[in-house]
């Protein structure tokens, strides 16, 4: 079976080809059209500006996809599109499309919500019957969402917790603008911290990371909070002279202390959900799950909590996506799509097929839960 996906909930126009074998998913072609140069002038992502790019780019986007699978449309079985959460003039788009191609070319087309594509872009290759992953907790840090979800089974999620304010992304996004550094901000403060890492001995640098408070590190749940860290940054900066914003190793120090302050209270929180769920498997997911410090962090904790337990069924495999389908893109759609269409009875699947039109853009819609 072959899955054409679209996403365009934020600044990518992505589609997507994979493969479903009848037990797991390959990728075919992905394409990625990034609107980062257009949008960074304005320090962030403008949402009318994104719905003009998605326009003119959705169409040559889907023949580059099908140029690369070296595939037409009689190949393709289903179409995925993204239908929300993400910024409605953007979302619009996409749907657009995928009804548009589902009712001309006669296949079934099924939404799938995009925070639930970010945690399967961790089930890339991995076998339908595997058990052996649940139960699953998943770390979700996007640029609109912070969630600790906890899956006993496919398509069934239990949010443990989540951001009380902003979410991990918008806060690097927001510290980077205040340090003057371009937008997206996460990838520019994890490479800038970095270079602060290599530059600096072990004392120097236990005395930057000091810096930031780490808000809701020692609460007894499991939401975050990220605001007051960003409100954290701008105050340090306001004490400071206007001068450190010009010193390259000045700005490199912030961008250490705001994201070791990061850091810990994701890892903290995920330590807790861990030792208190003892889940079989543990994934990352969302666009911050790029983030190379976190990701090490976490892989340490992992290593730690390993070693405490005896038996190696109770022990927890770390999953983390690869560094392009950490990103928004469409790939992830195809698999939560694979996952769920192969899930379901031929009534719900001819369902999908006949009323493609019924298909709308959520722009605040939320992880559901499948029973299949
Ligand atoms: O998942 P995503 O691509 O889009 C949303 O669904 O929101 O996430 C985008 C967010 C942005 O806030 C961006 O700054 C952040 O992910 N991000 C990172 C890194 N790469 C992207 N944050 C920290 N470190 C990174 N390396
Ligand atoms: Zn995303």
């Amino acid at each position: 079976m072959h899955i054409l996906s679209i996403e365009t909930s934020c600044d990518d126009t992505a589609v997507a080809i994979i493969r479903w074998d009848g037990q797991s998913a390959t990728v075919l072609a992905n394409t990625v059209s990034s609107q980062i140069a257009l949008h960074t002038k304005w320090g962030g992502v403008v949402p009318a500006l994104a719905s003009r790019e998605h326009l003119a780019n959705i169409v040559p986007v889907i023949e580059e996809t099908f140029a690369k699978a070296h595939l037409t449309k009689e190949d393709i079985d289903l179409i995925a599109v993204t239908e929300g959460p993400g910024l409605m003039p953007a979302l619009v788009i996409g749907v657009s499309a995928a009804k548009t191609l589902a009712l001309v070319w006669n296949k079934p087309l099924i939404g799938i919500q995009h925070i639930e594509g970010h945690i399967y872009a961790n089930f890339l290759g991995k076998n339908k019957n595997d058990q052996n992953m649940f139960p699953l907790i998943a770390l979700v840090v996007s640029g609109g969402h912070t969630q600790l979800v906890l899956m006993q089974k496919h398509f069934e999620y239990t949010i443990l917790g989540e951001t009380k304010d902003d979410a991990a992304g918008e806060a690097f996004d927001k510290v980077a603008r205040l340090l003057g550094l371009p937008y997206p901000g996460g990838p520019e403060i994890d490479k800038r911290a970095r270079a602060f890492r290599e530059n600096h001995t072990a004392e120097e640098i236990q005395e930057v990371t000091k810096k930031f408070p780490r808000p809701m590190l020692t609460s007894d749940n499991f939401d975050f909070s990220f605001s007051g860290l960003k409100t954290a940054v701008l105050y340090a900066l306001k004490k400071e002279s206007a001068e450190i914003l010009k010193d390259e190793a000045c700005i490199n120090s912030e961008c250490h202390a705001f994201q070791e302050a990061v850091v810990d209270v994701l890892v903290a929180k995920t330590k807790k959900a861990i030792t208190r769920y003892h889940p079989k498997t543990f994934v990352i997911a969302g666009g911050v799950s790029a983030n190379t410090r976190l990701r090490e962090r976490l892989q340490n904790t992992l290593d730690e909590l390993n070693l405490e337990v005896k038996l190696l069924s109770e022990k927890t495999s770390f999953l983390t996506p690869e560094f392009v389908y950490s990103l928004d893109n469409a790939v992830m759609i195809g698999i939560a799509a694979a996952f769920r269409y192969e899930r379901m009875n031929e009534e719900q699947k001819k369902q999908l097929k006949d009323t493609p039109l019924s298909l709308d853009p959520n722009a605040n819609l939320p992880l559901q839960n499948f029973s299949y």
